[in-house]
C-alpha cells in the first residue's frame, strides 16, 4: 500500500493547496485546504506540512495562492506583483532552517521576473503554477533516484532512522526513508528502527505510520535507546535526511541527529545522509552559519498536550542540530553518492 501525497494542488490557477495535516497523524488522516497565504504559513509553522522538500513544495504553491489573492482583491499591474512578492517573502521566512523553502519560493518567482509590469494577476498565477508544479514533479523523480542510489550502498543489516523523511516529508517516496523502502522493495529484508524523535515525535507518529501503511515491519525506539541499540550490534547503518547541507558537507537535520552521528562513530556504524540537491546551500561554508529554528517551550513541557514538566520550568527547544561532515560516511543525492564528504567532493558534485 502506498502513502497519499502530502501536498497537492487542486484545480486550476484559481484552485488551492490541499495538505495532509500531519499534526493529526497517526490517529486521523485529515486534509486541510489552503486558500490564502496566511493558512499556508500557519500550516508550515505548526508542522501540519513539514519536512524540507514538502515545505518547499508548499511554499512554491503558496506563491500561486498569493497571486490568486491579488486577483480576488482586484489588484492590477504593479500592485498585484508587489502583493505576490511581499507574500512570497513571508512564505520563504516561515521557517528558517530548511533551505528548500526559500529555494522553492525564489525559483517560482523567477517564472514571473521577465513578464511585463502590467501582467494581470491571473497570468502571473499561471506562470507561477507551472513552475510550482515543475518543482513538485521534479521532487517526485529526485526521491526515486535517491532511493535507488541509496539502496545500492546501504549495507546489509538493521537500519536506524530519525525524524520523518518519507512520502509525508517530500513530493515522492522520500529521501532517507526512500532508501529503506527501495531496498525493501528490492527484496532485501532487515530490521528498521525508527527513533521516536522528541519532542514532536515525527519518527513514532509519521515514519512508523508510513512503514505500517507500506507493510514494512518497524520498531519504534525512544531516542535515548540509540546507544544501547548500536552497542547490541543490531544496527548496520544509520540513515537520516537533511534540512540544509553546506559547501563543506556540514548537515542540519532534526534535533538529535548530531548525537546519533557521534554514537554511530563510537560504535563503528556508518552514518548516511540522503537529500536532494535543493537541500544544498553552497553559499554557506560551515554548519555554524546555518540558522537553527528554536520552537516553543511548550512542545517540550507539554508533549502531545500532556503536562510533563512543572509550571515554572523553562525549556530549550532547538528544532535542528548540525552534524559535522567528518561524521558522515556519505551523502546520497539524486545524482549519486558523495563519499568521502569534503568541501571538494560536495562542491564538485553540485
Ligand atoms: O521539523 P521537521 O519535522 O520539518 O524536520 C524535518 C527533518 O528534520 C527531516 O529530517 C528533513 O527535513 C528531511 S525530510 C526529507
Amino acid at each position: 500500500m502506498s502513502v497519499p501525497a502530502s501536498v497537492q494542488w487542486v484545480g486550476g490557477v484559481d484552485g488551492h493547496i490541499e495538505l495532509i495535516d500531519q499534526t493529526a497523524l497517526p490517529g486521523r488522516l485529515e486534509r486541510l485546504a489552503c486558500r490564502d497565504v496566511e493558512t499556508v504559513i500557519e500550516a508550515i509553522q505548526s508542522l501540519r506540512v513539514r519536512g524540507a522538500p514538502a515545505i518547499g513544495i508548499a511554499g512554491g504553491y503558496g506563491v500561486v495562492v498569493a497571486a490568486d489573492e491579488a486577483r480576488r482583491q482586484h489588484l492590477t499591474g504593479e500592485a498585484a506583483r508587489a502583493h505576490v512578492l511581499a507574500r512570497a517573502e513571508s512564505l520563504a521566512s516561515a521557517r528558517p532552517t530548511a533551505v528548500n523553502l526559500r529555494w522553492a519560493v525564489e525559483r517560482a518567482l523567477r517564472a514571473i521576473e521577465t513578464l511585463p509590469e502590467d501582467t494581470p494577476a491571473a497570468v502571473l498565477g499561471e506562470a507561477l503554477l507551472t513552475e510550482a508544479r515543475a518543482i513538485h514533479d521534479e521532487d517526485r523523480q529526485l526521491c526515486a533516484a535517491i532511493g535507488r542510489h541509496g539502496a545500492a550502498v546501504l549495507p546489509a543489516g538493521g537500519v536506524l532512522t530519525h525524524c520523518n523523511t518519507g512520502a509525508l516529508a517530500t513530493g515522492g517516496d522520500g529521501t532517507a526513508l526512500a532508501v529503506i523502502t527501495t531496498a525493501w522493495d528490492q527484496g532485501r529484508r532487515f530490521e528498521v528502527f525508527a527513533d521516536e524523535t522528541r519532542p514532536l515525535l515525527q519518527g513514532a507518529r509519521l515514519t512508523a505510520w508510513e512503514l505500517v501503511q507500506r507493510g514494512i515491519p518497524v520498531t519504534v525506539v525512544v531516542d535515548a535507546a540509540a546507544a544501547h541499540l548500536m552497542k547490541s550490534g543490531r544496527v548496520a547503518a544509520v540513515i537520516v535526511g537533511a534540512d540544509r547541507i553546506t559547501a563543506c558537507g556540514d548537515t542540519a537535520n532534526k534535533i538529535g541527529t548530531y548525537g546519533l552521528a557521534v554514537l554511530a562513530a563510537a560504535h563503528g556504524v556508518p552514518f548516511f545522509v540522503a537529500a536532494p540537491s535543493s537541500t544544498f546551500d553552497l553559499a554557506i561554508d560551515l554548519g555554524e552559519d546555518i540558522p537553527i529554528e528554536e520552537r516553543a517551550a511548550r512542545e517540550v513541557t507539554h508533549p502531545l498536550g500532556v503536562q510533563a514538566a512543572p509550571e515554572g520550568a523553562a525549556a530549550f527547544n532547538p528544532a535542528f542540530d548540525v552534524t559535522p561532515a567528518r561524521l558522515i560516511k556519505a551523502i546520497i543525492t539524486e545524482r549519486g553518492v558523495i563519499e568521502p564528504v569534503t568541501r571538494a567532493t560536495v562542491t564538485g558534485h553540485m
